[in-house]
């Protein structure tokens, strides 16, 4: 490298035209997945106070909300839906006529491959107790999930998803999943695996909005340390040997770190999930007047991409792509 004065680094900056051309990292619409709730026997979609824009659909405005998301151009949708009915061992989650998978149908027959639909794999919606699995006394047990995860998979993958996306950090899941999908035949149906998920405190708001918080304890026996960064690459090694398709490091901001080591060493298309207190957070703040929205959120949603993630999901998505176009 060259020195001053032969070098001025700042001529690579003097106009806009000379610093996008010079940019290091892109960031379209198609870079973006959308989260969407929905929920089962609602009349008129349900305003999610904690997250300004956000609703719970019905299948009638989930349709609608799609339906523009696909005209701005964004790569999909990540679907969580919350039932009438919830017991012990989250029968709802993998009903045929269960509320996700009917949405999933209503979500293939409106857009076609126009976008990726993505169903998110989890029991804590579908739970009374909130925990992502079947409950032995206190503790969630792992294989006794892995069955269930497996006839949710199944289901979900009959009713049009394009990609399952396991969320509930249980050992194995992603065998499971790929070996009971194969076995249905289904064997067109990714998996992206949230193989880094934290225990994270960020994720308050989309508690409110799926109605899956847990009735005691946390999560804590089976998502991840925010300490730990060798165990997040173990465990997204061993996602990949599963026969994960795509790997997520969940949330964004504050592991940008592991998103980033995590491609250098794995070279494997990535998603990192960008969660609902980051965007509340963000929020809050451009609400205020504390911040600028359209400023922050790109800033936000450009170094996701700068640390590695080929896909950000992102609650800001629609207006991202807007912004962007
Ligand atoms: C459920 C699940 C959670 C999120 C995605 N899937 C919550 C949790 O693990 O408690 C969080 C997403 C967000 O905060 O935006 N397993």
């Amino acid at each position: 490298m060259g020195s001053f004065p032969e070098h001025r680094p700042r001529r690579l900056r003097r106009t806009a035209g000379l610093r996008r051309a010079f940019a290091e990292t892109a960031l379209t619409p198609s870079n973006l997945i959308a989260p969407l709730f929905v929920k089962e026997s609602l009349t008129e979609p349900h305003a999610i106070d904690s997250m300004p824009g956000h609703f719970q659909h019905t299948l009638e405005s989930l349709r609608k909300e799609a339906r523009e998301l696909a005209t701005r151009g964004i790569a999909g949708v990540l679907l969580f839906a919350i039932p009438g009915e919830k017991d012990p061992l989250g029968n709802r989650a993998w009903a045929r006529d269960g509320i996700s998978q009917r949405a999933l149908r209503a979500l293939k027959d409106e857009l076609g491959d126009e976008l990726v639909v993505i169903a998110d794999l989890c029991m804590c919606e579908y739970t009374d107790h909130g925990h992502c699995g079947i409950l032995a006394g206190d503790v969630v047990d792992n294989d006794k999930t892995l069955d269930v995860y497996e006839k949710i998979a199944v289901a979900q993958a009959e009713a049009g998803a394009d990609i399952v996306a396991p969320s509930g950090m249980m050992d194995g899941q992603v065998e499971a999943i790929r070996e009971a999908l194969d076995e249905a035949r289904m064997d067109d149906t990714l998996i992206l695996a949230y193989a880094a998920k934290y225990a994270s405190s960020f994720y308050g708001p989309f508690r409110d909005a799926a109605e899956g918080a847990p009735r005691f304890g946390d999560r804590r026996g089976y998502q991840q340390d925010p300490a730990n960064r060798e165990e997040a690459l173990r465990e997204i090694d061993a996602d990949i040997t599963q026969g994960a398709d795509a790997v997520m490091v969940k949330p964004a901001l504050p592991y940008l770190d592991v998103i980033r080591e995590a491609k250098d060493r794995f070279g494997y298309p990535m998603a990192a999930y960008n969660v609902s207190g980051e965007y509340a957070m963000l929020m809050a703040a451009a609400q205020n007047g504390w911040i600028n929205e359209r400023d922050a959120t790109l800033e936000v949603l450009t170094s996701i991409r700068r640390a590695g993630a080929d896909l950000v999901i992102t609650y800001h998505a629609k207006k991202a792509a807007e912004w962007l176009t």
